[in-house]
């Protein structure tokens, strides 16, 4: 489908010259689009992911769903939280699913939930910090999902979770010393499922705006680099 681009108003003209006509398959309405930079990423992640959704994983407190969130906006996807989507399924929060059923029954229920999620195609889904860690769940990613990992240190993961509201079973009713023993513990068993993502994002000391940015600089560095590769 051919998309015309618009920058604050008035139609793009790229490159030297010629009008865009921006081939994409995000959206099938007309891209409203904030700058120039940002119009470059648009082409390539569209180049990058080719239809694919766009899942994010990384331990909890890294700012999966925010950062989902405005991406999903960004491009025009619709965005599933899947902590979210699993707690409006079964109509319980995820505190209450593991007191009354347990963390087996969870990671069963997660990973069919975020089956049907990524079979309704292109979206932006943030994952569960466990989820593509247990069954072959981060194969499946590898294979069907353009995939981020937002890596922050243990030391950070351990602020932001502090400082969150959001409640959280396996962490639940741990000292500030035992959060980052369990997170370092954690996420040294976890990294080698998110270190297998198509694209590795430090969120060191970033807001999740400056998160944003950084991602869809990544897109048109690695975008640029291909393309010198392929010249
Ligand atoms: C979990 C992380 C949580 C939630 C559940 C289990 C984990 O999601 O899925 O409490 O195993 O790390 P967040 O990453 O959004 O905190």
């Amino acid at each position: 489908m051919n998309i015309f681009v618009f920058l604050q108003s008035r139609k793009v003209m790229w490159p030297s010259g010629q009008a865009l006509v921006c081939k994409t398959s995000y959206s099938s309405s007309i891209l409203l689009v904030t700058s120039t930079q940002n119009l470059l990423c648009f082409n390539a992640i569209g180049f990058f992911i080719r239809m694919k959704p766009i899942v994010l994983v990384g331990f909890s407190g890294s700012g999966k769903s925010t950062l989902g969130k405005r991406l999903a906006a960004c491009l025009g996807l619709t965005f599933y939280d899947l902590d979210a989507e699993l707690e409006k399924r079964y109509s319980i929060s995820i505190m209450a699913f593991f007191q009354k059923y347990g963390e087996n029954a969870f990671r069963i229920c997660e990973r069919s939930l975020f089956l049907e999620l990524l079979g309704r195609g292109e979206s932006v889904i943030s994952t569960g910090g466990g989820t593509p860690c247990f069954f072959d769940t981060m194969d499946t990613i590898v294979e069907r999902a353009f995939s981020i990992y937002i890596k922050l240190s243990p030391k950070s993961l351990c602020n932001r979770i502090l400082n969150s509201k959001r409640k959280r079973p396996l962490l639940l009713g741990k000292s500030e010393a035992e959060l980052l023993a369990y997170i370092e513990e954690t996420l040294f068993s976890r990294e080698k499922y998110y270190s297998r993502a198509n694209m590795v994002l430090k969120g060191e000391d970033l807001s999740s705006k400056d998160l944003l940015a950084a991602l869809l600089n990544e897109f048109d560095g690695a975008f640029h680099e291909r393309q010198g590769q392929s010249q």
